[in-house]
């Protein structure tokens, strides 16, 4: 569990990382009107996929998630904000690399440049950075 943890934490750099590169080469790839895919676009989607995964496996596990206990706020957090924050994020990404995938040239890039954006801020909204004072650090 403790190791599933660190991989979940430290993941998130490899996702936002990935989200914030795609985002800036579908803004390109628009805006020069190329051609063909990215394969950015893929490895950030699996990234994120990873990472909804390993959360799953700790959904089950984790003493955080707990709806006994809902008025606590770092249990509500975990139990309900983070999650449902993360599944609609990933829903968006998956959803534009979906639909990218029936796309050619511009509109392609705006596809993904929309849905990976929309997907980038919630997950930035939604992951218990130090400052939150939920109890999780920055690594
Ligand atoms: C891109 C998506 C996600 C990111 C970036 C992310 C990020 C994080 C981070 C940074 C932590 C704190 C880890 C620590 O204590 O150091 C965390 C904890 C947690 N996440 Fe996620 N998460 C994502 C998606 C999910 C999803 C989809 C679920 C559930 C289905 C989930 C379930 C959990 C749980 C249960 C914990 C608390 C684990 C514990 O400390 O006991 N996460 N997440």
């Amino acid at each position: 569990m403790n190791a599933l943890i660190r991989a979940h934490s430290g993941l998130r750099y490899v996702v936002l990382g990935l989200l914030i590169a795609a985002v800036v080469i579908a803004y390109s790839n628009w805006q020069n009107n190329k051609q063909g895919d990215s394969k950015v676009y893929l490895f950030a989607l699996i990234a994120t996929h990873t990472q909804l995964l390993i959360g799953l496996v700790l959904y089950t596990m984790s003493p955080l998630v707990n709806f006994g206990e809902i008025s606590n706020k770092v249990i509500r957090f975990y139990s309900i904000e983070h999650v449902f924050m993360m599944v609609i994020a990933i829903i968006l990404i998956t959803v534009g690399r979906v639909r990218s995938k029936k796309l050619a040239g511009a509109d392609k890039h705006r596809t993904v440049l929309y849905f990976y954006a929309m997907g980038l801020i919630i997950i930035l909204a939604a992951i218990p950075w130090p400052f939150r004072n939920l109890g999780a650090a920055w690594f």
